[in-house]
């Protein structure tokens, strides 16, 4: 049986230059995992703790030594030179070590990067790629595919400039194509949006998740260019290529009314749900991603009812990668679809058991990175190896989203052309 025969983590930035830890787990055979913990700017309050230093002196505030500290001595000094047998022992040690539901105690942080590096480091222990270790470890028996991905093309919300109300207005192709084939579109897609926000004078920058931060002042303004790049790089919108939207609506939910610059007025939740329906009848979004504050539980139920059959409704910040949410959301038809962020949980094994649960609902599952991440591309191993449907990683640029396209790229190789033994 394997052991962890040395365990530490440093201190390395994301890409929103906000510090993060990277962990090493080293085995008792000399394999060996490296990862680094991604990181929320739009998180939910039912999200694991996430500890930072809060010191002002440092980083403003934003260092990690103390969850470094909590990897090099109370988790290494519980789990070195015990014998385990698969990454669901280490983390249960883990979470019994912690003791607190939010993990409040050693951090999430600390936890799952533990979590992440070992996994990686059981695999290569069994000279296994992480994507398979991953799919034997959750018992998924299909054979392996790349699950479709979300090009999340302009950035608005807490990733933008300030100006659009939603968060991300996706791209996504309708069927499962070859990945490589999926990403060139995208490609040309998000070069396409580029020029044709150049013509109008509005690009601005690029948000955190790579897509462009434009000045435009709608939300139907975004919706727009994004079927005009469509039309013009020859596809059918609505037929071969679709939209999908994270509204995060937690960002403009206040005193229970939803405020957005396409409404004179702020609008009762009845009243957005009619919105939402006008806009999936106009723009036939594939997946609508937090459409609903997470406060506005009843809301949940009313838009699953309503929009559910003919599109994805997708808790994020609704679930937070939480079991009993989900269980509650599954008894309440609250959503068919979940996005599940390792950190949010914080182990490798939790967020396989919130797979379980909704391969069992029936939800689409939708694997996703953070708005602050690292070149680790351990999120793409991982949506291969869960049988995700969708990998959500941002746009088709910037190094740290790149990163995790590439590796999906690999793997597409991998699993068409099998090396020979
Ligand atoms: P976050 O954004 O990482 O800032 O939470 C991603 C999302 O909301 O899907
Ligand atoms: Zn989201």
């Amino acid at each position: 049986m394997p052991k962890i025969q040395k365990l530490y983590a440093r201190e390395i930035l994301d890409s929103r230059a906000d510090p993060t830890l990277e962990v090493v787990s080293i085995l008792d055979s000399g394999d060996y995992g490296i990862a680094s913990v991604p990181s929320g700017t739009s998180t939910s309050s039912s999200e694991a703790f996430e500890l930072r230093d809060n010191d002002p002196r440092r980083y403003l505030g934003r260092g990690v030594l103390a969850a470094i500290s909590r990897v090099n001595q109370e988790i290494a000094s519980a789990v070195l030179d015990k014998p385990f047998t698969s990454i669901l022992d280490l983390d249960k040690w883990l979470i019994d070590l912690d003791g607190t539901p939010e993990k409040k105690k050693l951090g999430a942080n600390a936890i799952l990067g533990v979590s992440m590096a070992t996994t990686k480091a059981l695999a290569a222990s069994l000279r296994q790629p992480l994507y398979k270790y991953i799919a034997d470890v959750i018992g998924n028996k299909e054979p392996l595919f790349i699950p479709s991905p979300v090009f999340n093309m302009i950035n608005g919300g807490k990733h933008g400039a300030g100006n659009l109300d939603f968060q991300e207005f996706h791209i996504i192709s309708s069927r499962l194509h070859p990945f490589a084939e999926s990403l060139e579109t995208g490609v040309v897609i998000y070069q396409t949006i580029k020029r044709l926000l150049a013509r109008r004078g509005a690009i601005h920058s690029v948000g955190y998740e790579g897509g462009f931060a434009p000045n435009l002042f709608t939300n139907l303004d975004a919706l727009e260019i994004l079927q005009e790049a469509i039309i013009e790089t020859n596809h059918k919108p609505g037929i071969d290529i679709e939209l999908g939207l994270d509204i995060a609506a937690n960002s403009f939910f206040k005193d229970n009314r939803y405020i957005i610059k396409d409404r004179s007025s702020p609008m009762e939740a009845n009243e957005f749900i009619d919105y939402l329906r006008d806009l999936n009848n106009q723009y036939h979004l594939r997946l609508l991603e937090d459409a609903i504050s997470e406060a506005d539980w009843k809301s949940w139920i009313n838009l699953t009812a309503e929009l559910g059959n003919i599109t994805t409704i997708v808790g994020d910040d609704l679930l937070a990668t939480n079991s009993k949410l989900v269980k509650k959301a599954v008894a309440d038809k609250a959503c068919n679809g979940i996005l599940v962020k390792l950190n949010e949980v914080g182990t490798v094994s939790e967020t396989l058991e919130v797979i379980h649960q909704a391969n069992a609902a029936g939800w689409k599952v939708v694997a996703s990175h953070r708005s602050g991440e690292t070149n680790d591309t351990f999120i793409a191993d991982f949506a291969v190896g869960i049988g995700a449907d969708y990998a959500k990683f941002g746009a088709p640029a910037r190094g740290e989203r790149v990163a995790k396209y590439n590796r999906l790229l690999a793997i597409e190789t991998e699993l068409t052309h099998p090396p020979v033994p």
